[in-house]
């Protein structure tokens, strides 16, 4: 059950500002001092509430989060400020109007009002819904809120929708089990003229419908969702859209390509996740000039150092045999303390491995644990 925003404190802004405030001073004291001050139980527990989501709102909402009102389930299920504006820029470029369908709190519907679409938001949780209008009300904008399900309300000229991945605290990885199911939510909004449906990002390339453009998106190096685009609005089969530091940049191409596989180089790259996860690789290695050295392993090997926001790039300083006994006495030759582990395709376990290494000295580097035909190897690296 979801909880219900209290009109006492929606129309109370002095309240909302003075239980953030005793939150930060007295910690666990705050219901107390809350309170002492006149405020009835009840609210004070709601105030404290919202001002504890408020806090934990700010890495996806930044100081928007201050004027927003949050249930913990749906902040969790919220989609990050910054992606939800990138989403609703690329609609308002090709629509006037937008459904929004499982719309939660009501921040991608947020997003769509901004860019100057005509929103219908649609949620089924009669509770949440009331946190979606008070947060269009919070930032006065013209958002309609309906209380319906997706499967069954008209859609605008364009639609967006974002089902529930999670049920009873748990978080359901095959879009059939999504509320509402992939598969009806996509035959709906294969309705309109231009559609986008987010999902995990965990989710198998075999339910990318024909035609569909497929976009994973990661923040800071973290790989928050996929979305699937469809109809007009699909540009192209895949694109992996990296924000980093605030900008944003992509990557696109057929998911088909295969990379070449050669030799270790003096440059190692490791792409983002999200570019992993659309099946770019190929793509990214003609950009940098680089190959595999291992056919199924997403690393890049070059001879050039490259800059790019779509990987990390390390310094090849050495290749080893991936032997604990032959690692230790070579790395405690360098004094190497501080060991950054990574492996990828030797099922090894980064945290065995270094008890095994019983590192010591002032020195720090990257070892990465992987294939190089067909040997396991450790490449020991330094930043590039
Ligand atoms: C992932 S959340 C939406 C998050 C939202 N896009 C945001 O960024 O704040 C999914 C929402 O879908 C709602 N929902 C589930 N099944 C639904 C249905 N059949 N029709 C409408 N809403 C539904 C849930 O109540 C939940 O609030």
């Amino acid at each position: 059950m979801e909880p219900s925003l209290p009109e006492a404190l929606l129309t109370d802004p002095g309240l909302q500002a003075r239980a953030a405030e005793v939150l930060a001073h007295d910690g666990d004291r705050a219901p107390l001092a809350l309170r002492k001050a006149g405020v009835e139980p009840a609210l004070a527990a709601a105030a404290l509430t919202l001002a504890d989501l408020r806090r934990h709102a700010r890495p996806k909402f930044g100081d928007l989060a201050d004027r927003l009102y949050f249930t913990r389930a749906g902040l969790e299920q919220a989609t990050r400020w910054p992606v939800a504006v990138r989403r609703a820029s690329r609609f308002a470029a090709s629509a006037g109007e937008v459904t929004d369908l499982c719309c939660g709190l009501g921040t991608e519907a947020l997003a769509f009002a901004q860019a100057g679409l005509e929103v219908e938001a649609v949620e089924m949780n009669e509770a949440t819904a009331g946190f979606a209008k008070a947060n269009a009300a919070a930032l006065d904008l013209p958002v309609r809120v309906t209380v319906a399900d997706a499967l069954q309300t008209p859609l605008a000229e364009s639609a967006f929708a974002d089902p529930a991945r999670r049920s009873g605290g748990t978080r359901n990885f095959n879009p059939a089990d999504y509320s509402p199911s992939l598969d009806p939510l996509l035959t709906r909004l294969r309705t309109t003229r231009f559609a986008a449906v987010k999902l995990g990002p965990g989710i198998s390339h075999d339910w990318i419908p024909e035609g569909a453009e497929a976009e994973w998106v990661s923040v800071d190096r973290d790989v928050v969702e996929a979305c699937l685009w469809l109809g007009e609005a699909a540009q192209t089969p895949r694109r992996a859209s990296l924000l980093k530091s605030g900008t944003w940049h992509e990557l696109t191409g057929t998911g088909e390509e295969r990379a070449e596989v050669g030799e270790v180089a003096d440059y190692l790259y490791e792409p983002d996740g999200a570019v992993i996860r659309a099946g770019l690789i190929a793509e990214l290695a003609e950009d940098l000039n680089a190959h595999m050295g291992s056919e199924d392993i997403a690393y890049l090997y070059g001879d050039t150092l490259t800059e790019t926001a779509f990987a990390r790039a390390w310094k090849v300083e050495e290749v080893w045999p991936l032997h604990p006994k032959k690692l230790k006495p070579l790395l405690a030759e360098r004094g190497i303390g501080r060991l950054t582990i990574k492996q990828r395709g030797t099922g090894i376990d980064p945290a065995t491995l270094r008890k095994q290494l019983k590192l010591k000295g002032p020195e720090e580097a990257t070892l990465v644990a992987t294939r190089l035909a067909g040997a396991h190897v450790a490449i020991l690296c330094s930043e590039a």
